[in-house]
């Protein structure tokens, strides 16, 4: 799915905008507040499709700094300004003041390359992308495959490049990669077809007995991207419950014959293992390894901590957002109102997904809603009390012992992120907790 940056003040015009945006020409909305945010996003994110921005908010220029940047930069990424901006309207496509959502979804169509369909003015893509990594763990696609290619300002051409049927594997995949391409377009008739055999394809590589352990890992962290990105697209459906379960399935196996914790990220890193999968893994095999410690220990605990950890960051989308692990933090981020609220909110509306999901029992259900401590899932607790569920403890300090972890601006070595753990968590239960990793670790 595209990217659109939006940078709008005024409230009922952003969610208007936004809404018709995705619903019409199917682009993923971000919004910024200022020139600044745009630009440190565009850092981190360049392959944004678009940006659509006042032309001013407040005094700055905000849209002559965009463009600035995206020039210095040599970016294509295109930009449609909102307001009169007449030193940069020659290059760029201005729109006059007030601007209906019908006009904007009409030129943001059109700078992204998608046709207006019927008369209704209803924009319908006529192919959607898909991520790479789709591509990783299939030989074959059931349809063509096309990729986009900029003829000029706004103008776009989709070259066929794997036509269905054809065989292909993973190297060819990665010489795109290595080009910069990040994703393919599919027909959007076929859509659906093409992403129930990937799925497919998948689940039975997952089952598959003879996978070496890297293999499984590698497979797992891509099922749990598209799991993640369906989701986020189109909620739980039958397709992605059976590709979420072969992989939890899966993350237990290999958990339970994970090497030693630094080879691991080693090979995590190497292999550019998604933040998203980094971390659910490595939450899962802290569970297991404390777990294993516990006189208390039954075999299924381990499967619900791996679902939980599966399942409990997928409705965010950032990494920055699946970082934080405090009030404090989620305060200081820089992320938008409805960024913070989905962090704020992420326990509970993963619970709410899976209630639709067969395999969800109130044990995971439990866990999940009290993640970050809180017995109502909403926000973080800082040092959380005795009343939680005792799995739910255990998931609490493997989870901040891997964002610790992961997190470059704190330590990364073992030695050091337990002293931080036992200051913040400070009730006799967790206590004991973080003495059984301590002891795994010495062992
Ligand atoms: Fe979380």
């Amino acid at each position: 799915m595209s990217q659109t940056i939006l940078v709008e003040t005024n409230e009922d015009l952003k969610r208007i905008f936004s809404l018709n945006l995705s619903t019409f020409v199917g682009t993923d909305v971000i919004f910024r507040q200022n020139a600044d945010d745009v630009i440190s996003l565009l850092k981190i994110l360049p392959q944004i499709s678009l940006i659509i921005t006042k032309a001013k908010v407040g005094q700055e220029e905000t849209a002559i700094k965009i463009f600035q940047y995206l020039k210095s930069e040599s970016l294509e990424t295109s930009l449609i300004v909102l307001g009169e901006c007449p030193r940069i309207s020659s290059e760029v496509l201005c729109l006059q003041e007030p601007v209906s959502w019908e006009i904007l979804v009409k030129q943001a169509a059109q700078h992204l390359g998608i046709s207006l369909q019927d008369a209704a003015n209803k924009v319908k893509p006529d192919f959607l992308p898909v991520g790479i990594y789709y591509f990783y763990d299939i030989q074959k696609s059931p349809c063509d495959v096309f990729i986009r290619i900029k003829k000029g300002t706004n103008d776009y051409q989709y070259v066929k490049r794997i036509h269905s049927k054809d065989s292909f594997d993973r190297l060819a995949i990665k010489k795109y990669e290595d080009q910069g391409l990040r994703e393919f377009y599919i027909p959007k008739d076929y859509i659906q077809y093409f992403t129930i055999f990937v799925t497919n394809n998948l689940v039975q590589k997952l089952e598959r007995t003879d996978l070496t352990l890297e293999e499984r890992i590698l497979t797992t962290a891509n099922a749990h991207e598209i799991v993640r990105e369906s989701i986020q697209l189109l909620g739980l459906d039958q397709a992605t419950i059976e590709l979420s379960d072969a992989s939890i399935n899966s993350m237990v196996k290999s958990v339970k014959s994970s090497p030693e914790v630094a080879n691991l990220i080693k090979f995590l890193f190497t292999n550019k293992v998604a933040y998203a999968y980094q971390h659910c893994h490595l939450l899962a095999l802290m569970c297991h390894y404390i777990l294993s410690k516990q006189s208390w220990y039954r075999e299924d605990h381990l499967n619900i901590l791996s679902f939980v950890s599966f399942f409990s960051d997928i409705t965010l989308k950032s990494n920055q957002q699946m970082q934080i692990t405090s009030m404090k933090e989620l305060f200081e981020a820089n992320l938008t109102d409805e960024e913070k609220r989905a962090v704020m909110n992420h326990a509970v509306d993963a619970v709410e997904l899976l209630n639709k999901h067969p395999e969800a029992n109130d044990y995971i259900k439990t866990v999940l809603i009290q993640s970050h401590g809180k017995l109502d899932g909403i926000g973080f607790e800082d040092n959380p009390g005795e009343d939680l569920h005792p799995l739910s403890k255990v998931f609490i300090i493997a989870d901040t012992f891997v964002k610790t972890m992961l997190n470059p601006a704190l330590p990364t070595r073992k030695q050091d992120i337990l002293p931080i753990i036992y200051s913040r968590f400070t009730n006799p239960s967790y206590q004991k907790i973080t003495k059984a990793l301590e002891q795994k670790f010495t062992q």
